[in-house]
């Protein structure tokens, strides 16, 4: 009774077979800007939304579960974000440096495309997708039912 159906945007996949090795050097001398001076705004948060359902949801899924097809077939093993224990032992510049610089089989997410505070924006919304036990303000547009 708790099916639901499988979400998954054809578009979205073809992007991991579009050319996304950026050849351009990750720039060492340009420091990571702090979180704190970042603010995280409805807005910003929709805008990295945007950011991770076209350049990051193909391989961790929609909802961060890792759970997807490319992820398979590229034999890849990722973690489920939707489990709240999962990013909280990983420290924000942790996750900053993965998206960055890349791990794996993970590009790096060059700076042309999203900019240092983009990122903590990214990281925001990837650990906002945690179920938490209580009541999480998760922006999940479910639709109400009908009829
Ligand atoms: C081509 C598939 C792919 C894409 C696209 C991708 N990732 Fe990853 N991601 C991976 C792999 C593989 C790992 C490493 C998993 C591991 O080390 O266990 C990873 C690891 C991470 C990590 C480190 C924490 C963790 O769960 O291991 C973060 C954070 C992350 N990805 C965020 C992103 C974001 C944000 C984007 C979009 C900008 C993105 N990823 C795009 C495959 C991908």
């Amino acid at each position: 009774m708790l099916t639901k159906p499988l979400l998954l945007v054809p578009a979205v996949i073809a992007f991991a077979f579009a050319p996304m090795a950026a050849p351009a050097p990750v720039s060492q001398d340009a420091p990571a800007a702090a979180k704190s001076s970042v603010k995280i705004t409805p807005e910003s948060q929709a805008k990295a939304h945007k950011l991770y359902e076209v350049d990051c949801a193909m391989c961790h899924g929609a909802n961060g579960s890792g759970k997807t097809d490319i992820a398979k077939s590229m034999q890849m093993t990722l973690d489920d974000w939707t489990d709240p224990k999962t990013l909280a032992g990983k420290p924000d510049q942790v996750l900053f440096d993965a998206i960055r610089k890349g791990k794996d089989k993970m590009p790096p997410e060059a700076e042309g495309r999203a900019k240092n505070d983009d990122v903590w924006n990214l990281i925001h919304y990837i650990r906002s997708m945690a179920k938490e036990p209580a009541a999480s303000p998760a922006p999940d547009p479910a639709p109400a039912a009908q009829q």
